[in-house]
């Protein structure tokens, strides 16, 4: 394993558990320290003490402007800089459209796209400094317009706009900002596994290589190497570490 993030110190949202707790891993065996915010006190607890001194375990609500600098105070503070932040926390309901209460669509943009957005704000001064990149997480599903996403969907594709415009605009300070559509197999698509097997067999049946991807083997190397050196003529674009499921033309 090649320390690619050697001396990096990146925040991860989300990053207890999850794809973000594997992220979390996956860059600290990279070298990175980490700083995990999450909300999941025990999933938190837990990754911080298997990591010492690698993950700090931050406990917040990402949807919370404070929460934000708080996370990157902590970098500065503890490690002297930040060089790199992944947007991963997004909560959202699925429901026909037009079940979709204002409760729903504020859920969904406030932990995805404004969570987002505030995060990538608060670390600016920062990531200017140390010419820093940030990964954003959208999703397949709100690149094919699947059935009751729409509040997903639409803060996904929100965040996928700001990181283009944000790549442009912060080329100039060397901040590179880069978006990967992850195909997991989580907790949540367990249940869903156990829930509704033929349909899930049928997900499987069309990812060309055949299967959901591992959180920490699959889809964390992909985010490790657009926050590293390797991916440094790299920005504004979608990787999609979905095992071919979408191609993007
Ligand atoms: N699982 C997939 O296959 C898949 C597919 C496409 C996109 N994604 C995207 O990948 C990312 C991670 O997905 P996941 O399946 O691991 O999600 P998840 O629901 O398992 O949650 C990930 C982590 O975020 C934390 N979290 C939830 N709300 C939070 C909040 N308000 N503040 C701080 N932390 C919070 C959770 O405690 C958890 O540890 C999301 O952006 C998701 O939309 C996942």
């Amino acid at each position: 394993m090649m320390n690619t993030l050697n001396n990096q110190v990146i925040i991860v949202t989300g990053g207890a558990a999850g794809i973000g707790g594997g992220i979390t891993q996956e860059l600290v065996q990279r070298g990175a320290t980490v700083i995990a915010v999450d909300v999941n006190e025990e999933a938190g607890t837990q990754i911080e003490k298997n990591n010492p001194g690698k993950v700090i375990f931050l406990k917040g609500d990402v949807s919370q402007k404070s929460v934000a600098d708080e996370a990157v105070n902590i970098a500065v503070s503890q490690f002297g800089k930040l060089t790199g932040v992944v947007n991963n926390a997004h909560v959202s309901r699925q429901k026909p459209l037009m079940d979709l209460t204002e409760d729903d669509w504020a859920i969904s943009f406030g932990t995805g796209f404004n969570a987002t957005l505030n995060f990538m704000k608060s670390a600016y001064p920062e990531l200017k400094k140390s010419q820093g990149a940030i990964v954003n997480l959208g999703s397949g599903a709100a690149l094919q317009g699947s059935r009751f996403q729409a509040s997903y969907a639409a803060a996904k594709e929100a965040i996928r706009g700001l990181s283009r415009v944000a790549a442009t605009e912060w080329a100039a300070d060397n901040i590179r900002v880069n978006v990967v559509c992850p195909l997991a197999f989580t907790a949540g698509v367990k249940n869903w596994k156990e829930n509704f097997p033929e349909d899930y067999q049928h997900v499987v049946e069309k990812i060309p290589l055949g299967r959901f991807g591992d959180p920490q083997h699959d889809v964390a190397p992909i985010v490790a190497f657009l926050l590293s050196e390797d991916s440094k003529y790299m920005t504004g674009q979608t990787l999609m570490a979905d095992g071919g499921d979408i191609m993007l033309r």
